[in-house]
């Protein structure tokens, strides 16, 4: 059985702001442990020693991110920023779902149910999530962006992720060019790779907005005008095969300014507590996102269809494949399906050694 321990990079039950001003947990005596060689892969022309980090959730200070470099995920993203301070919707912000198998989009159409603790077979652990993408805008955290990039090994790549916010009498235009204010700040501060968060479902009245191709190619165009050659990823959601085409024309549309594709974030559903009553609090939140075991399947399905059509149509975009990686066969099986970098957010929470895990199946430690 693969079990987790304790979650050190984001404690579930303590709240965000605890999170945020006193994690991360008992990482007191991490050790680096420094592969042997050479890094011998590479993402977005970076040297890495192995393919695998943490996506954007649950590293919002330079403490978390220099943790998780520590514990050996070499690729990892900052939790999205803000060009705003943005609060936290009201804790708790997780819980644990009650779903068996995978969660497929027939499960989907029905709520899905809380369960009263967290499995430790983590290939039986999914949650949701609900955090609405807090910010201390960008005075606090491009100081603190610099800081993060010293906890970066040789071998380690730092991903910084924003998102636009919708402010009071904006337009269309002002939102798409907010995130591409919020890119360049994130240039401003250092970051090497810029990620562009366009697939968050859980944010007020801004949407799932990766469903949406003129908007999207708006963004992309400003962003990456603002950026110039820092590369740009873009962060999406789940494309059903009846959106294909859609995915395709996005795909397409953004092929110039685009480096790299991850691939996905939560999947969006009804939550439920045990009574039947809507299990996390306050208004528009009985939708959350799905994240963990359950919801492999669709990443690695949007991996392997990102990655048919980049050969189909020559693209050069590389692949972050996320999505329930809960252990290394998961990471294998993203990687045979195309993925160039995997990564985890619910895994690496509740096993800190998953990349230490990663590296000695790679042979890349003792
Ligand atoms: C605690 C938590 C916070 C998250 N916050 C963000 C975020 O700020 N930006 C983002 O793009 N995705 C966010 N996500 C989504 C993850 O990056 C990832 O796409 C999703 O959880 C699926 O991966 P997993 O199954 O490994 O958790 C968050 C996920 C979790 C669990």
């Amino acid at each position: 059985m693969i079990s987790g321990s304790k979650p050190i990079l984001f404690d579930p039950l303590k709240s965000y702001e605890d999170n945020y001003l006193t994690g991360p947990y008992d990482v007191g005596n991490i050790n680096y442990v420094e592969p042997h060689g050479r890094p011998s892969y590479s993402f977005l022309g970076f040297p890495i020693y192995s393919p695998f980090g943490i996506a954007a959730g649950s590293l919002p200070t330079s403490r978390h991110t220099t943790a998780a470099f520590c514990l050996g995920f070499d690729v990892v993203v900052y939790k999205t920023q803000r060009s705003t301070e943005f609060p936290c919707n009201p804790f708790p912000n997780i819980l644990p779902l009650q779903i068996e198998g995978d969660l497929t989009l027939d499960k989907l159409e029905k709520p899905i149910f809380v369960r009263d603790d967290y499995p430790t077979d983590l290939r039986q652990l999914s949650i949701t999530n609900s955090f609405g993408v807090p910010s201390n805008g960008p005075s606090v955290w491009m100081n603190d962006f610099q800081q993060a990039q010293t906890g970066v090994h040789a071998g380690q790549l730092l991903i910084m992720s924003v998102v636009g916010t919708i402010q009071p009498g904006f337009t269309a235009e002002d939102y798409y060019a907010d995130f591409a204010r919020s890119a360049q700040d994130a240039k401003e501060a250092g970051a090497k790779v810029i990620e562009i968060n366009l697939s968050c479902p859980n944010v007020a009245s801004e949407g799932v907005i990766c469903y949406s191709p003129d908007a999207v190619f708006e963004i992309c165009k400003q962003t990456k005008a603002a950026i110039g050659d820092v590369p740009l990823v873009i962060k999406i959601g789940y494309f059903s095969h009846d959106q294909q085409a859609l995915l395709e024309r996005i795909v397409d549309s953004t092929s110039n300014f685009v480096s790299a594709i991850s691939a996905i974030n939560t999947l969006q559903g009804e939550i439920l507590n045990k009574s039947g009553k809507q299990a996390l609090p306050g208004k528009g939140r009985n939708r959350s996102g799905v994240c963990g075991a359950s919801v492999k399947w669709a990443g690695i399905d949007m991996v392997r269809r990102l990655d048919t059509l980049r050969k189909a149509k020559n693209y050069d975009y590389e692949i972050i494949g996320v999505g329930g990686v809960m252990e290394p066969g998961d990471f294998i099986e993203y990687r045979e399906a195309g993925a160039d970098v995997v990564q985890s957010v619910t895994g690496a929470m509740w096993d800190p050694e998953l990349a230490m895990k990663i590296k000695r199946r790679l042979d890349l430690i003792a």
